[in-house]
C-alpha cells in the first residue's frame, strides 16, 4: 500500500472539549503521523474558501460560523493509505451513523459540529495540504 498524505482539522467541537491529544493519539496509535501542524482561528474568509464546495448546500452558512467559532487545529497526517484509513478512524459524517469507536461516535454533537475533518480523495487531499500549508511546512519523517 502507498504512503499517502492527508488533511486532517480537529474542528471547534473537539478543542472545546479538550480532545486534541486524544485525538493525535487515536491517529498515531492507527500509524498516521503529523508531518504539518497549526492551531489557528479561520477566518471567514478561510472557512468559505475551504468549503467552497458546499457554498450551495443549506447548511454552508451555518458550517462557516461554527468552523469561525473557536480554534481549530490543522494537520497533515502521513501513513499507509492515509486517505481511506482517516475516514475509518473519523467514521461517518453523522455520528448517529458512524461505527462504534470511530471519533465521530465516540466524540461528535452531531452533523455539523463532527469534531473532525478528513480529505476525501487523493487530489482533495493535495488541494487541502495546499490551503493550509507551503511545502516547506511538510517535514520529512
Ligand atoms: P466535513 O467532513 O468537514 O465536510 C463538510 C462538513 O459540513 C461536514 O464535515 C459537516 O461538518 C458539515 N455538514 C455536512 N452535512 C451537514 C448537514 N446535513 N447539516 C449540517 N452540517 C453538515
Amino acid at each position: 500500500m502507498a504512503i499517502e498524505r492527508t488533511l486532517s482539522i480537529i474542528k471547534p467541537d473537539g478543542l472545546k472539549k479538550n480532545l486534541v491529544g486524544a485525538i493525535i493519539a487515536h491517529f498515531e496509535k492507527a500509524g498516521l503521523h503529523p508531518v504539518a501542524m497549526r492551531m489557528m482561528h479561520l477566518s471567514r474568509a478561510d472557512a468559505e474558501g475551504f468549503y467552497a464546495v458546499h457554498k450551495e448546500r443549506p447548511f454552508f452558512g451555518s458550517l462557516v460560523e461554527f468552523m469561525t467559532s473557536g480554534p481549530c487545529v490543522v494537520m497533515a497526517l502521513e501513513g499507509e493509505n492515509a486517505i481511506a484509513k482517516n475516514r475509518e478512524i473519523m467514521g461517518a459524517t453523522d455520528p448517529k451513523k458512524a461505527a462504534d469507536g470511530t471519533l465521530r461516535k465516540l466524540y461528535a454533537t452531531d452533523v455539523e459540529k463532527n469534531t473532525v475533518h478528513g480529505s476525501d480523495s487523493p487530489e482533495n487531499a493535495k488541494i487541502e495540504i495546499a490551503y493550509f500549508f507551503r511545502t516547506t511546512e511538510l517535514v520529512k519523517r
